[in-house]
This record gives C-alpha cells, structure tokens and sequence, in this order.
C-alpha cells in the first residue's frame, strides 16, 4: 500500500529512554527491551502502535504485567496507560537465516546491523519512524571478542559489553556489531580540547587496508570544524568494514558501518578512484553526525534533508582536499549519466517524493545527487556568507529535531530575508528543465533570451517555472572575459537579460560550474567551442565545450556514419599537447560521454537509437583518435609516468590518469604490447586494471585475466574487479555469455551484494552488451533477479533501474524487455521492493 507525504500524523507517544539487551547466538539470538513511554501532548492519536517484522515474541509486559499484544499489519497494538508506563519484551530473531541484510545479520560469521531505514523493527517491538527520538543504552552478551554499539563504552567484562548513546536518536541510526574483529586505532583532539578515541575494525588480515581511511576521517573532522564549526560529540568513533552490505555505508550514531569496498584501501588493491571515493564516503558518513544524526527527519520524504545536504558537503571536502574543477566535472558526469536518466524516464520522482510504497526505494540519485544541487543552488542565490549564517541558525534552532524541508527553508529565509517558496518547487516537481538560449547584439547591448521548460513526469503533468540561477560570462573575441561570471536569476518561462556597452558581439559562456541541473540547449558552432575550449576562464565550461564537440562528432557519426571532424580532432588535440595545462584535466577532455547518454541524447531528439551503433561510433571515434594524436600519448605516456613511490594524491592520480588514458590509445595501435608490458611491471591496481581492461578490450586479455586471478583470489574487493573487467570490456555480442559463465564460477555468489553487482550489474551497465538485440542480456539479468528476490529484495529492486530506459528502444527491444518485465512481476511472492519497481518501470 502506498504512503502519502500529506498523511504525516507524529506518533501519540514519546520515548523517554530505551534499555536493550542482546543475547547474541546466531541462530537464535534473544532481545530485551525495556523503553519507557510518556504520552505526546502533540499527537491528537494516543493509539499504541509498535513496528514489528519477523520477531518471534517470548514475551511482553507493561508495568511488570505480562500483557498479550493483538498482532496488526505490520506490528502489534496494545492497551496502555493514559499516563507514562514502561513496556517490555522479549523476542528471539534468526540473525544467520537474514539474508536481505536489513536488521540484524551476518556477515562472515560477523554479527550487524543494518537499520535505515526500516529495518530495525526486525529486531524488536519499537516505534520505528524517524521522528521518536531517545536515548539508548545496550548490553551485548555473547563470547564475542570485540561488541559494539553506538555512543560510549560502559561496563565490559566476561561475556558483555555496555553502551550508552547519551544523544537522543531514531531507531535506524541503531547499530550493532559482533565478531572477531582488530582495530587500526588513532585518537583525534576536538577544536575545543575534548579527546577522541577513533578506531577502523577490520576481519584480521585487513589490517594493512586501514591507513588511508583513518587519514581521510580526521581530514574531515578537521575540516568540518574549520567549515562549518561542528564538533564530534561521543568520546569514541568506530567504523567497521563488512563484507556482505546492500548500500555503500552508514552512518549509524558513533559507529559507522561500511561496505568493506568503501573503506579499505591499499595502493596495491585499490585504484585512483577507489581512494577517492573511499575518502569521500568516509566523509560522507561522519558529516550525518550533524546533517542527519543531530537533525534528523521527520519522515521517509524529508531524506533528502538529510542526503542532499550531506552529499552537498562531502562534495565541498573533496573540492578542498583535492581539486575543486575535476571534482565539479566528475559529478557532473555522474549526474548526467544517472540523475538525469532517472529524472527522463519512468521511476522520475521529486527531490521529496509525496508518496512511496517501499522507501527503499527512494535511495536515488534524485534524493542524493539531485538533492545536493539543490544545496548548490541555494548557496549560489544566496551567497557564501548568508549560506553560512543559514547553516548556523539551521544548527542553532534545529539541534535535536526531526525536521522538515520547509524548516529548512524557512532557516534561509529567516537568515537572509529571501522569498523562497518558488525555489521549493525544486522540491517539490520531478524532471529536468530544458533551458534554451537565443541571443541578440546591437549597438554595444548583447541580450540572452532564455526559455524554459520541463517535460511531464509520471503523476505531474503541468510545471510551474521555477528560480534557475545561471552563470554567465563573457568573452570578447580575442579570447579576453569581458563579463566575469555574474548570476542570472531566472523566475518566469521566459526572459532575457541585458549586458550593456560592449564593443563587439561577445561569445557567452553559459551555466558556469553547472550551477543548475538543467539540460542546456544553445546552437553553437564547433568554432566557437573550439574558442571556448581554448579560451573561457570557468574550466567546468572550457571541459563542456570539449564535451559538447565530441558529442556533435559521435551524433554525427552515429545517425549518418560521418567521419570524426577536424573541428573536434584539432581542439582537442591542441588542448592534450599543451603540458601547461593540468594532466587530470586533459584526461577528462579526453573521456567520452558514455554509451547511455548518448542514447539519451538521441531519445531527446526523438530518435531511436541503436545501441550497436552508438558502441561502434565510439570505436571508430577512439581508434581515429589514437592514429591522430599517436605521437602525443607515446610523449605523454612517457612524460607522465610515476616515479615516486605510490600515493593516493590528486597530483599522482591526475598523471596516471593522463598515461593511463595514452596507453589506451596506443593499445589499439601496437597489438596490446605497451598494455601487457605495463601489466607485467604494474606495482598498484590503478597501472594493472587499466591494463587489463585494455587488454580486454583489445581481445588480448586470456593471460592477463588468468594471472590477474591466481594473484588475486585471496582478496575480494580484487575478484569484484575481475568479474567486473571481463563483462565490461568484453563485445557487445560476447558480454551476455561471459556474464553467464562467470555467474557458474566457483567465487561467484548471489549472497554477496558485491559480487552480484560486479557480474549482473556490470552486465546491466555494458550498454550495447546489455542492449544487444539478441536480448540474452536482458533474459540473463531477469533470470538472476528473480532468484536473488526471495534472498534479497533491496539490491534486486535496485538493479531493476536496468530497464528503466526501455522507452528508447525500437519496438522489438522492447517487446523483449516487456516480455522479461512481465516475468519477473509473475515470480511467486515477489517482495514488495521489486513489485513497486517493476510496476513503475512499466508505467
Ligand atoms: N544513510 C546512508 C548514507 O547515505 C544510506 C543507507 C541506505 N540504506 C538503505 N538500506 N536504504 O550514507
Ligand atoms: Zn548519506
């Protein structure tokens, strides 16, 4: 059944204090319960309802009473008080028959948790919505070597281990954790004086893969302090790494639990962007501790108060440790690729959704990705100091909440005295809007007349316009800036702005840094992003410019087989030689949008695309290049080698990335030689997965994948890659059935989210492989996800976004994608994850 955002009614009860004991055994561990409840004078409902899935009851009182609760969907109900009691219950769970990985579970032999966001009523009888707030105190019994749990350590001895969490917190910020477990441990001194203990536990083995997370984590708690003056409030932080995980981390109060591939890290099993992102996510997590854990939400719809904002800052600590342009250049990527498709098709769904049937399914690039631009643009309308002054009145009025997106724009008005309400229609309407630009020069005034306009949306059919701040600049001809960036602020469907007193026609350099998420449409000739390229001062833009040549270059070829322009070979060429300019830059300019955003694209013109078609542009494109600039990678693989010793620096990355991307094109000239040699010598995974992609790619990888496995076998996070590799870089007539064969190897499990991501999910992201007309990949991907339902319907429902874009495909592949859609809706008791996907793909 669907629940509805206008339905919200706070529960009749508040929690004053909640006493746990765990008797862990995997099989059958027992839980405690002992929560004193007073009545909410707020709620008009005092009816005493509590969440409970799957809990097998020993036994319930109230005020020492034993009572007999009446089992309701989806929990119990009882007679209480009029007046504060205390409840208590005693349930027994099945931690090692858990294999959804929501409430408690194992995770080699490792007790977790999981709660966020509803899993914690799989646990015990409770309250479990994200407005009741208290205070929790654990026990854990069991033989356990190491037991956690969230706040600070109490009592330990033979046996049992005490927690208190002093913080008042929702049930999905509980945590818990149990095994045999060795700590990397470091301590961290808060601006005011107060001493943190910090620790990352790892299974014995991963000791050596703990460093460069400890690092990344006091990098962020120095930085949050000197950003945006928040302190760690608990006298300990622990993070553990867990093997079997749905999602990438979590930020449960003082004890972050993490998918083992978003934490561990050693140069030897990790690439450049796997140290990237690691820190990044280790930052994510610990700013929860204010955007989400202090402030909390009200609800399930609010999660984008907490998502958006938090992504918004890990992106902003990125920028600061790293660089600030690559950084905005690669989230752009990733948004286009995955926001945008989203917000295109069938599952598109506001920022704050009005209604969901499985909030897990609401963990979307739309809350996160699109809900951190949101972030963006209010700091953009508003300005940095008035952005920082919100953000303390935000902290000041809102500590201990569970707030709202309106008290969260209220905040901003109340600082800066701004009309918000038409930018809450970012909130509150799907879609992408389409800006599309004409200008006009005349006797020294240049004006840009800007329409916009966003296409209907499941359940929305009419948009209001909303406030898009877009930043402009000017160039003169000659290549001088004329306008430095300055914010438009657009409120109505269609307007122009006026530049005054120039000499000559400018060239515009438009939406600068991306400041809206926003699809651009502006005529402009190749010559003119070729200037751009060369010339604009905003290098997000100077990076758009090259982007937006390439793709007029693979559109071309694509719908009529032209051969690549000079227009596109020469900027770019131009642009790679220069060694002035940063090398992670050139190797950016040097990506290509991916093979589903240009089916995207196509869609948006109205044309079907032809995923084999799409795939051998591509080719033909990366082949031509690599006969052009043959000269310039054999200089630039040379010049950008790494001699120092490894480090996960933005500066080393940047210049592996530049060789790695040289290397790639000369493996296409040299029969995979320069490939299999730098395989051979690679001393980190970024030089030995690069090459082994290539040589994959270049269908020369038969050694280098059996030697890749027998090195690696032993490590996870390594085989994750391999499987990865091979289905990626395979033909597209070829990745199907190696994906089917790799599902029969040994190492492959359906029980490891990792593993099934890295074979299926590989499969579901390969574009022509996916899409090749035969549909195996889609008969494939459909068989696999009606097995993994029963077991895990979280990371199926998920992995349903496969077929979010069948609307695209000519009629024949979507017959075949209808047809498997259909299958998978006809599996015999589908979880009610898959069932809302499925059915909302369908539309
Ligand atoms: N709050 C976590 C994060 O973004 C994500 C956890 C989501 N898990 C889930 N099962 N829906 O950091
Ligand atoms: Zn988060």
């Amino acid at each position: 059944q669907t629940i509805y955002l206008k339905d919200y009614t706070p529960f009749g009860w508040r929690v004053e204090s909640v006493y746990l004991t765990f008797r862990l055994a995997a099989s059958a561990t027992r839980v405690l319960s002992k929560i004193r409840f007073a009545p909410n004078p707020d709620a008009p409902d005092q009816r005493f309802f509590l969440h409970g899935e799957n809990l097998d009851p020993i036994s319930t009182r109230i005020d020492g009473s034993e009572t007999t609760p009446r089992a309701v969907a989806g929990g119990i109900e009882l007679d209480v008080p009029d007046a504060p009691f205390t409840f208590e219950a005693e349930v027994e769970i099945n931690p090692a028959a858990n294999t959804a990985l929501e409430g408690l579970y194992m995770s080699n032999g490792m007790y977790c948790t999981q709660c966020e966001a509803e899993g914690f009523r799989k646990i015990t009888w409770y309250p479990d919505r994200p407005d009741v707030m208290a205070p929790f105190s654990v026990r854990i019994e069991g033989s356990e070597p190491v037991m956690l749990s969230n706040g600070n350590p109490g009592a330990s001895g033979d046996g049992f281990a005490d927690w208190h969490d002093p913080w008042p917190k929702p049930a999905y910020l509980f945590a818990l954790v149990a095994g045999d477990l060795v700590t990397h441990p470091d301590s961290f001194t808060t601006a005011s004086g107060k001493q943190v203990e910090l620790n990352v536990w790892v299974r014995p083995g991963d000791e050596g893969k703990c460093a460069f997370g400890m690092e990344a984590l006091k990098k962020s708690m120095a930085w949050d302090e000197a950003t945006y003056g928040r302190e760690y409030d608990l006298d300990v932080f622990n993070i553990v790494a867990v093997d079997d995980f749905n999602m990438g981390a979590m930020e449960n109060k003082g004890l972050n639990i993490f998918n083992s591939s978003c934490v561990l890290a050693s140069p030897e099993t990790s690439t450049d962007a796997n140290f990237e992102r690691i820190e990044a996510i280790i930052a994510h997590e610990y700013f929860h501790n204010w955007t989400g854990n202090r402030i909390t939400c009200r609800d399930w719809f609010q999660l984008c108060l907490k998502e958006g904002l938090t992504v918004f800052r890990d992106a902003q600590f990125t920028a600061d440790m790293r660089s600030a342009p690559v950084k905005r250049i690669e989230d752009v990527i990733m948004l286009r690729g995955r926001q945008f498709r989203e917000d295109n098709g069938p599952l598109a769904h506001p920022v704050r959704p009005d209604s969901f049937v499985e909030i897990n399914n609401f963990y979307t690039a739309t809350v996160y990705e699109k809900g951190a631009e949101l972030i963006g643009m209010l700091k953009t309308l508003v300005g940095h100091d008035a952005y920082y002054r919100a953000l303390d009145l935000y902290f000041d009025r809102h500590d201990g909440d569970a707030a709202t997106i309106e008290d969260w724009l209220t905040v901003f008005e109340d600082a800066t005295g701004r009309d918000l309400s038409q930018f809450k229609r970012w909130y509150d309407q799907a879609g992408t809007p389409r800006l599309s630009v004409t200008d006009d020069f005349k006797d020294g005034t240049y004006i840009l007349n800007i329409k916009q306009e966003t296409p209907a949306t499941p359940g929305q059919t009419r948009k209001a316009p909303r406030i898009i701040p877009i930043a402009v600049g000017l160039l003169n001809p000659n290549g001088d800036e004329v306008q430095p960036t300055t914010i438009l602020e657009m409120t109505e469907a269609e307007q122009s702005f006026t530049f005054e007193g120039l000499a000559s026609k400018p060239v515009p350099s438009i939406l600068r840094d991306f400041s809206a998420p926003v699809i651009l449409e502006h005529e402009v000739s190749n010559a003119t992003r070729a200037f751009l390229l060369a010339h604009d001062t905003d290098p997000f833009n100077r990076w758009q410019a090259g982007r937006d040549l390439a793709l007029d270059t693979l559109l071309n070829m694509i719908r009529d087989g032209a051969v690549p322009g000079t227009d596109y070979l020469d900027a770019l060429h131009t642009l790679i030689r220069d060694d002035t300019q940063d090398p992670a830059f050139r190797a950016l300019a040097l990506g290509l949008p991916s093979q589903d955003e240009l089916a995207q694209m196509l869609h948006d013109h109205c044309e079907t695309p032809d995923p084999q078609a799409i795939w051998e542009a591509l080719e033909t494109l990366k082949q031509v290049r690599a006969e052009a600039y043959q000269d310039t990678a054999t200089r630039l693989y040379a010049r950008y080698q790494v001699t120092e010793p490894f480090a996960p620096t933005a500066e080393q990355s940047a210049a592996r990335s530049l060789a790695n991307a040289a290397m790639s094109m000369l493996n296409r000239l040299d029969g995979g030689a320069l490939a299999q040699k730098q395989f051979d010598d690679a001393d980190n995974m970024t030089q030995q997965l690069a090459a082994l992609s290539a040589l994959i790619a270049a269908d020369k990888g038969e050694t280098a994948v059996a030697r890749f496995y027998q090195q690696w076998r032993h490590d996870r996070l390594v085989i994750d890659k391999w499987f990865s590799a091979q289905i990626v870089h395979a033909r597209p007539e070829d990745a199907a059935a190696i994906a089917k064969t790799l599902t029969q190897h040994p190492d492959f499990t359906m029980k490891n989210p990792n593993r099934f991501r890295a074979t299926l999910g590989a499969l579901a992201m390969s574009g022509a492989g996916f899409h090749h007309a035969s549909g195996d990949g889609y008969d494939l991907l459909a068989d696999w996800l009606i097995k993994l339902d029963p077991l895990n319907p979280q990371t199926t429902a998920r992995m349903c976004t496969a077929f979010e874009t069948w609307k695209r495909y000519d009629t024949d592949r979507q017959a075949k994608i209808e047809t498997q859609l259909h299958r998978i809706l006809a599996a015999p008791d589908l979880s009610r994850d898959t069932t809302e996907m499925i059915t909302r793909i369908l539309g």
